[in-house]
């Protein structure tokens, strides 16, 4: 039995005896109606299910007899494997996890063998093909015990014709899935490497006379505003087409003749993602009826610009690997449904399939719910640049291209991307379609890319990774094929400086990933957004990237579930958090970066012309849509974070164009901190959004001042005791304590509370996040974590209204130069209010700085917190557009972010005061000058150390940190370094602290 196994190490046996490739479609009885779900038809029998199971660590273990050996064990299909216990997942990211040594795979190669029983009446004379829609990495099927065929490639379908296997009644079927095959040079995917049958499997019933294959072209005629709809099928039989629209009213109909069929539509209905119109096409034959939505539209390149229905259009997206914490790579289409819902909320309008594509349902909801897709090819050979090291060409990635340049390669290259396509031609979702990611480029994806334009001409061709081996003939690059210039985390620079400005490069540019999403981030979105629409040769980027990939392994004590990622499962190599860099949690729960995306992405935008004057223009990003036809805005102007004014703005604002409009209340409007805030809300229900959420706003300050702060006069008596160590200041009902080792509060008591429950310090450090991976070295170097403090002097004066403490210090580590000198002044008022006015310098050959700030530990029962700044949601300098200024009050453990790699989170930016306490007694802390704040009951030390959310322990205090300020949040994790614009650069600042006790 064992004779056919054969296949898996042999790049020129890629499948055998499975059917051509065909584009996806389901079968319904006839006079049934083919749109439903396909469960409903009962020409459908799905095999997903509990399976008899038997695991191998290794393929040569595999007994001769294996097919006559009864199971003990089961499993669920669809799933990997990895996650019922057997073998261990392993996360790495850019390197092969086996020997570099196409095309064999390790003897050590774990095998899956599945088996179940199923039952077929085959009286109905019908023929069965059995469909596995994704097994990871490749399989030898047997029907009741006789070898059926073979098929390699995981994210794809392979279909076999099974009917000759069969007998009426009950059969078996066996799958064995070997974890290794020649392949996997081929899917070195960022992603959890995990084995099994991982999509739907299923059998459909077809008669003899059928239908194998159709196409559908929509071609719109600008000169008679009418498209013209061909279509091509392949069939033994005749059949009869009929074309509806969205609402089953019949507009044509006709015979299919020679396998054509032309339909004509006068003043078509067009699709695109904003109003996703899908007319319905059926396709009968004697026995079967095949629903097929179509979209119309047409996409061309056009002056560097990508226009789909003439409008150059933006794309709004994110990348999307298939991802669960439970189900691993298998998506259900509830799981598809509730992340494409989730995008749709968050005004995401493309997404592309990294970096294979999805289960074919997938892009079916997409054409329904209105997505731009680049579909990308199940082709990635990251592993190459690793491969291709060696000691003295390391650092080299021209190597990426090693295996594209593999003459045996050329095969399974073209048929992954040939059974992409022939699957997926009639999506009209589908705008690019990808070769693949991180592969290099040969005269092999040259050729893949002619390939594709003499099929499709219809869309257009995306592939990014450009490089090619050393010393070899160089592969053709151009327009003719390729359409587009794609790029993964350019920067903000190049793409204005170099792309733009190149003259001998006309084509439009994409970013295929971009805002590395990981951890605490991005911080840069908006400025690209502010640079994509300066120009419509940008269309746009697709964020890396939708998810986090950790893998539940249950709940820890403290409740929280314990998210597995990279080094957890003790694999021999693996990229740590690398799969934690999504927008969402592994369970969907939206990071904050979520909510920064869903408003960067907003459908208008405002420029203020004359602010004094209440001058606006207000400009529609939609591509498609009027404004008030899905929106309707409103505006609150606030004082000091009140609302004074707020009123509703009708706007027609037809799709791409922009208006000026003056808002007669928000003109010549006097006051202190005056801000008004434009909001725009879903004006009817939605499939995904019910009508009044806000779908995005713009805020602009009228007036922004922050007023001068005076201590409130009190005529009781304050005074000071002085020692070598310390100066006591004793008030009516509070005594402070100075320490002059540190310059700072060592104890601060108030109406016999402790407001302070530690010295007060002064603090340079942040956790680091995810992004602050290089500069956190240079931080760690200076040990800005763990500032030791030189006092030079302290003077005090005595003045009428306060005491005046003058302290000379320096802050730095060991073996260097001090990295900070201050001038720091306290001033104690009568009233027992604080003023910490601090003249910092930094040493020269520093890094920028995390923050610079003021940490004081409080007792834990300080948790009301409330601040007029940037919130609701963690913001800073460059990540702050999910929130606007405003006074929130929050609880103290309401504002941690929770992030699976511990790090730096919840700050607020641009605040004004922050207030902490209890019902007893509150500190306020204010400033001249906006500053930021972060409240935690975590320290820094705590969320630096611990490498999991679920081990965080907390420090038993409620820790304010107030920074004149704090470094930006980039996406340099893996895009690029922190711009310096929002680097903590400056070399001399004042610190400028208000602090007051408040009953
Ligand atoms: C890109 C790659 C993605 C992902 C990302 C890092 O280079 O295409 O798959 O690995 O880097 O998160
Ligand atoms: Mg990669």
């Amino acid at each position: 039995m064992k004779q056919n196994i054969i296949f898996h190490e042999n790049p020129e046996r890629l499948h055998v005896n499975t059917e051509p490739n065909r584009n996806y479609f389901l079968p319904f009885s006839e006079n049934t109606d083919p749109f439903e779900t396909r469960e409903n038809s009962n020409r459908f029998l799905i095999l997903n299910g509990t399976w008899n199971f038997r695991y191998y660590d290794s393929f040569l273990d595999i007994e001769d007899n294996f097919l006559d050996i009864g199971f003990l064990e089961n499993i669920t299909v669809p799933s990997n494997w990895q996650l019922y216990g057997y073998d261990k997942p392993m996360y790495v990211n850019t390197r092969y996890p086996i020997a570099y040594n196409p095309p064999y795979v390790p003897d050590q190669n774990p095998v899956g063998l599945y088996q179940r029983k199923f039952n077929v009446d085959l009286s109905d004379g019908f023929q069965r093909f059995l469909n596995f829609e994704g097994v990871d990495s490749c399989f030898y099927l047997y029907i009741n015990n006789e070898f059926v065929g073979y098929s390699q490639v995981t994210h794809m379908t392979s279909e076999f014709n099974i009917t000759k296997y069969l007998v009426d009644g009950e059969n078996s079927i066996t799958v064995m899935v070997l974890k290794w095959c020649d392949g996997t040079y081929l899917e070195c995917q960022d992603k959890w490497r995990m084995s099994g049958i991982m999509r739907d499997v299923y059998i459909l019933s077809r008669p003899k006379e059928r239908i194998t294959n159709y196409r559908v072209v929509t071609k719109y005629k600008q000169s008679c505003e009418c498209v013209d709809i061909e279509l091509t099928v392949k069939a033994n039989t005749s059949v009869i087409a009929k074309l509806f629209d969205a609402n089953d009213n019949l507009l044509l109909e006709s015979s299919i003749k020679d396998g054509n069929a032309n339909f004509e539509i006068k003043s078509p209905v067009l699709w695109n993602a904003e109003s996703p119109y899908l007319y319905k096409l059926v396709l009968n034959t004697e026995h079967e009826t095949i629903g097929e939505k179509i979209g119309v539209r047409n996409i061309k390149v056009e002056n560097g610009c990508v226009l789909i229905n003439g409008v150059a259009v933006k794309f709004k997206g994110v990348n999307r690997h298939d991802s669960d914490p439970i189900t691993g790579a298998y998506i259900s289409r509830e799981q598809m449904l509730k992340d494409l819902l989730l995008m749709k909320q968050h005004n995401i309008n493309a997404i592309r399939t990294s970096h294979y594509p999805n289960a074919p349902i997938f892009l079916k909801l997409c054409d329904e719910l209105g997505f731009y897709l680049i579909n990308e090819a199940d082709i990635e050979a990251h592993g190459s640049v690793e491969a291709s090291h060696t000691t003295d060409n390391n650092g080299d990635y021209s190597g990426i291209a090693l295996v594209a340049n593999i003459k045996e390669y050329e095969k399974s290259i073209l048929d992954r991307i040939d059974l992409m396509i022939s699957r997926d031609i009639n999506r009209p979702s589908v705008i690019f379609w990808s070769m693949g990611n991180e592969s290099g480029y040969s005269k092999t994806f040259e050729k893949a890319a002619r390939y594709i334009k003499s099929v499709d001409n219809t869309r257009l061709v995306h592939y990014q990774s450009m490089h090619e081996l050393e010393g070899i003939e160089k592969a053709i690059n151009n327009e003719e094929t390729l359409d587009i210039v794609s790029t993964m985390y350019a920067s903000i620079d190049w793409i204005s400086k170099d792309f733009l400005t190149d003259q001998s490069e006309k084509r439009p540019l994409v970013l295929c990933e971009y805002c590395h999403s990981m951890g605490n981030s991005p911080g840069d979105l908006e400025d690209y957004w502010k640079l994509f629409y300066s120009n419509d040769r940008l269309c746009g980027g697709f964020i890396w990237e939708w998810c986090d990939h950790g893998i539940d392994m249950g709940k820890a004590k403290n409740g929280k579930t314990m998210y597995a990622y990279g080094g957890d499962y003790n694999e021999p190599i693996h990229d740590g958090n690398f799969c934690l860099d999504g927008l969402v949690y592994p369970d969907r729960t939206p990071h904050t970066g979520l909510k920064e995306v869903k408003n960067v992405y907003r459908p208008i935008r405002i420029n203020p012309i004359y602010i004094d004057k209440g001058v606006y223009e207000f400009v529609n990003t939609y591509d498609f849509t009027e404004l008030s036809k899905t929106l309707k805005c409103r505006y609150e102007v606030t004082e000091g974070g009140k609302i004074i004014i707020s009123d509703k703005i009708d706007i027609f604002l037809p799709a791409k164009s922009k208006k000026i409009i003056t808002i007669p209340k928000l003109a010549g409007l006097s006051g202190e901190s005056l801000y008004v805030r434009f909001i725009f809300t879903q004006r009817n229900d939605t499939y995904w959004e019910e009508s009044g959420v806000t779908v995005g706003f713009e805020q602009f300050a009228i007036r922004k001042t922050v007023s001068k702060i005076n201590p409130i006069e009190s005529k009781t008596q304050i005074d000071f005791k002085e020692d070598m160590r310390s100066i006591d200041i004793i008030g009516k009902n509070f005594i402070y304590s100075i320490d002059k080792r540190t310059g700072l509060f060592s104890t601060m008591e108030f109406n016999r509370i402790k407001l302070i429950q530690k010295p007060m310090e002064f603090n340079a450090f942040r956790a680091p996040t995810d992004n602050d991976c290089s500069v956190k070295n240079d931080w760690y170097k200076f040990h800005l974590n763990e500032l030791i403090t030189k006092v030079y002097s302290t003077n005090i004066i005595k003045n009428k209204d306060c005491i005046e403490i003058t302290i000379h210090l320096a802050l730095g580590w060991l073996a260097y130069h001090n990295t900070f000198d201050l001038i720091n002044k306290i001033y104690i008022y009568n009233s027992g209010q604080v003023k910490i006015r601090s003249n910092v310098k930094v040493a020269d050959k520093r890094p920028y700085l995390p923050r610079f700030g003021l940490r004081l530990f409080m007792e834990n029962s300080f948790s009301d917190v409330e601040y007029y700044g940037y919130g609701s949601y963690e913001s800073y300098v460059d990540k702050h557009r999910a929130s606007y200024k405003g006074i929130f009050k929050e609880k103290i453990w309401e504002m941690h972010e929770d992030y699976i790699k511990p790090q730096e989170n919840s700050s607020h930016f641009g605040c004004e005061y922050v207030k902490i306490g209890n019902d007893k007694l509150c500190l306020k802390i204010e400033s001249e000058k906006d500053f930021s704040f972060n409240a935690s009951e975590y320290s820094q030390e705590e969320l630096s150390k611990k490498t999991h959310n679920y081990e965080l322990e907390k420090s038993g205090y409620s820790i304010l940190c107030v920074d004149y300020k704090q470094s930006g949040i980039g996406s340099a994790s893996c895009g690029p370094y922190l711009s310096e614009e929002y680097q903590f650069n400056e070399k001399d600042f004042n610190l400028n602290f208000f602090i007051s006790p408040e009953i």
